[in-house]
């Protein structure tokens, strides 16, 4: 469902831009409430789409993000792949998710990122130096979208080796639309929180085999692989937060590979594991002798 975009979409995206500027230039009432309620008024006038119901209303006040996206989120909502946001799943610096239904009702997760220039300064050293992305935009939203879409990108990636990530399903700006996991309205916990996993010997080595697929076959580093990035589902691991995950020509992916490694084998360590040498593990993956 990745969207491809075709004139008539672009010219739609002018039109409602051209809107949607329309309204951030009028001094009205700087209240967040009113400009949504004034955006929606809108749409639903010009384009004649059916009224957006108040939980998918409330929902959408009740998250703290700028105009432009509630305004995408909207769109979304009205002619999108969402057919409703049920509730936050969880509340962090750089990004929310949140539980959603898609338009045959199956649970998806939606990982919204706040344009935040703090957030955009830190992303920039990701995006330097990775082969994938030449041009390195200066403004802090268009570096907020590049970041969200090379998170897509790379959970397209490790998908298609087959590896255990969430499934990307849509992205726009940056609202990126996934595999939810979890049981109905329950999201898998992370690593961290399961006190003693099951199987844990075979929990490490797909975990080995995680770090070791994803550098061999779909070409990256995670960067930030840890108990808190892996969810627990049907006793398995499924490995989210791919965003920062580097090409492995990127200059610094080795030593992301060491410290994704060394967290890895530090986590089950301290379970009382026997893991395997660093060292020679690290030779492994990237397919050197000693
Ligand atoms: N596909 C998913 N299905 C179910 N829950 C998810 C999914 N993706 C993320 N989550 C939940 O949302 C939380 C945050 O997700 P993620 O780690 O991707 O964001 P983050 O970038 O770490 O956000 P921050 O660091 O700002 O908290 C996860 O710990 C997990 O609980
Ligand atoms: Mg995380």
């Amino acid at each position: 469902m990745e969207q491809d975009k075709d004139e008539t979409d672009e010219e739609f995206d002018e039109i409602l831009d051209k809107e949607f500027n329309e309204i951030l230039d009028k001094e009205f009432n700087n209240k967040f409430e009113t400009n949504i309620d004034e955006l929606q008024k809108r749409k639903i006038d010009n384009k004649r789409r059916k009224k957006i119901d108040q939980s998918k209303k409330r929902a959408v006040i009740e998250s703290v993000f700028d105009e432009r996206t509630i305004f995408q989120l909207n769109r979304i909502l009205t002619h999108g792949p969402l057919e409703r946001i049920e509730g936050i799943i969880s509340a962090g610096k750089e990004a929310n998710v949140y539980l959603a239904y898609d338009r045959s009702g199956e649970e998806v997760a939606v990982k919204i990122y706040k344009i935040d220039s703090n957030t955009s300064k830190w992303m920039r050293n990701y995006i330097i130096g990775d082969p994938r992305f030449k041009k390195i935009p200066s403004n802090i939203s268009k570096t907020i979208f590049l970041w969200a879409s090379k998170e897509f990108k790379n959970l397209k990636r490790a998908f298609k080796v087959g590896l255990s990530v969430p499934k990307p399903i849509y992205i726009k700006n940056n609202i990126l639309i996934m595999e939810y996991i979890g049981f109905e309205s329950i999201p898998a916990p992370i690593l961290k929180d399961i006190k003693s996993p099951k199987n844990i010997n075979d929990l490490l080595d797909e975990l080995l085999d995680f770090i070791k697929t994803l550098f061999q076959k779909a070409k990256l580093v995670h960067g930030d692989l840890s108990e808190f990035n892996i969810l627990y589902h049907n006793q398995k691991p499924v490995v989210i937060d791919i965003s920062q995950a580097v090409s492995i020509q990127h200059p610094k992916a080795e030593a992301y590979l060491v410290r994704d490694i060394k967290n890895m084998l530090n986590y089950f360590k301290k379970l009382g594991v026997k893991t395997p040498d660093p060292k020679k593990f690290y030779y492994e993956v990237i397919n050197l002798d000693n």
